[in-house]
């Protein structure tokens, strides 16, 4: 079986790259590098049955000869900048909209029955249900967010006419090794600036749901091999909730730091768009048997880990 995985270089996309192959798939990464590495797809080009494409999503003449022979598309490929969307919308009407118009356009090309998408906890806007399922109503509060749901609804209706079956799951934010940006990103960064004060977006009370991507790439795997219906939509999430101060104490205990002062931002919002509480169901997936295994604590002492052994991240960003 082949598997041809958009933004396979990126945090998430490498790590459900390694965990195909080694689950005996052939797979193709398709990945311009804007914010993938090489390095990430070191254990992946040790098998043979690995191939890299250097290429834009954006290039439909590359794009669908690169996909010919696939029996599944992973589509991770996005902008995943979610704060940016105040100033650039068109680039995630492009990166995101125009990016999965073209993947669908090549599937049906090449005939592939097959899509697991990379959606978004930011398609709920701000809920008011927690924690918040699948079928909840919601107001879009971002282009980050509009541009997934988008994605998932162009997902779907080639799914109608082409008879693709489709595996969308709607990520919390995801933490563990190869990450690159967000919350723990910028406080490490910050921190290594400047040790004794901490800037924070917002009043600090934002409280998300993290998820290891261990145990993210474990819950997309149990959906692949166990949904059936022609179109399935996972949240995928922890059960617990940390707030940003809380993760600013973990990255601070790590960094081997005290007294930091914590200049918070003011407002219940870090930025326009951002949500003050995420917190996912996910009785749809654990009905398949899924469960996260890595509490969030630990997954963001990891996460400061790996970033202070791997500074080169830090500042390429
Ligand atoms: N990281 C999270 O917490 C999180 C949360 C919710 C949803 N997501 C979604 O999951 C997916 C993966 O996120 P990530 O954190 O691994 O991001 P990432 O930025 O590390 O990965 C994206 C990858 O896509 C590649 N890419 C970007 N634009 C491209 C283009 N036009 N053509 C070819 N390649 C291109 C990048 O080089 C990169 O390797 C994205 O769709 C993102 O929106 C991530």
């Amino acid at each position: 079986m082949r598997a041809f995985v958009t933004g396979g270089a990126g945090f998430i996309g490498s790590h459900l790259t390694d965990r195909l192959l080694a689950e005996g798939w052939e797979v193709v990464v398709y990945d311009d590098f804007s914010t993938g590495y090489e390095v990430f797809l070191g254990g992946a080009r040790a098998h043979d049955a690995f191939h890299l494409v250097r290429g834009d999503v954006l290039d439909a003449a590359k794009l669908t000869p690169a996909m010919e022979g696939a029996d599944l598309v992973c589509h991770l490929q996005a902008n995943a900048d979610v704060r940016g969307g105040p100033l650039a919308p068109r680039r995630d009407l492009e990166q995101n909209v125009g990016a999965t118009f073209n993947v669908l356009s090549a599937m049906r090309e090449n005939l592939v029955p097959r899509i697991l998408f990379s959606s978004s906890a930011a398609v709920y806007g701000e809920p008011s249900v927690f924690p918040t399922p699948e079928s909840a109503e919601a107001v879009q509060t971002s282009v980050y967010g509009a541009s997934k749901l988008a994605g998932e609804a162009f997902i779907q209706a080639f799914g109608e006419y082409d008879e693709i079956r489709s595996y969308i799951f709607r990520f919390v934010s995801f933490i563990g090794e190869r990450y690159t940006h967000g919350v723990v990103f910028d406080f490490v960064k910050k921190l290594r600036a400047n040790p004794r004060e901490l800037e924070v977006l917002g009043d600090g009370r934002q409280k998300k749901s993290y998820l290891h991507v261990a145990d993210g790439v474990q819950g997309m795997m149990t959906a692949l091999s166990k949904a059936g219906a022609r179109a399935n939509v996972f949240n995928l999430g922890h059960d617990d909730c940390l707030n940003v101060l809380a993760v600013a104490d973990l990255v601070c205990e790590e960094m081997g730091l005290s007294g930091v002062r914590y200049r918070t931002t003011g407002g219940t919002r870090g930025w326009k768009g951002d949500a003050p509480f995420v917190h996912l169901d996910t009785t749809r997936l654990r009905s398949l048997g899924w469960a996260p295994t890595i509490p969030i604590e630990d997954g963001i002492r990891a996460t400061t880990r790996y970033l202070l052994a791997h500074p080169d991240l830090l500042e390429r960003r």
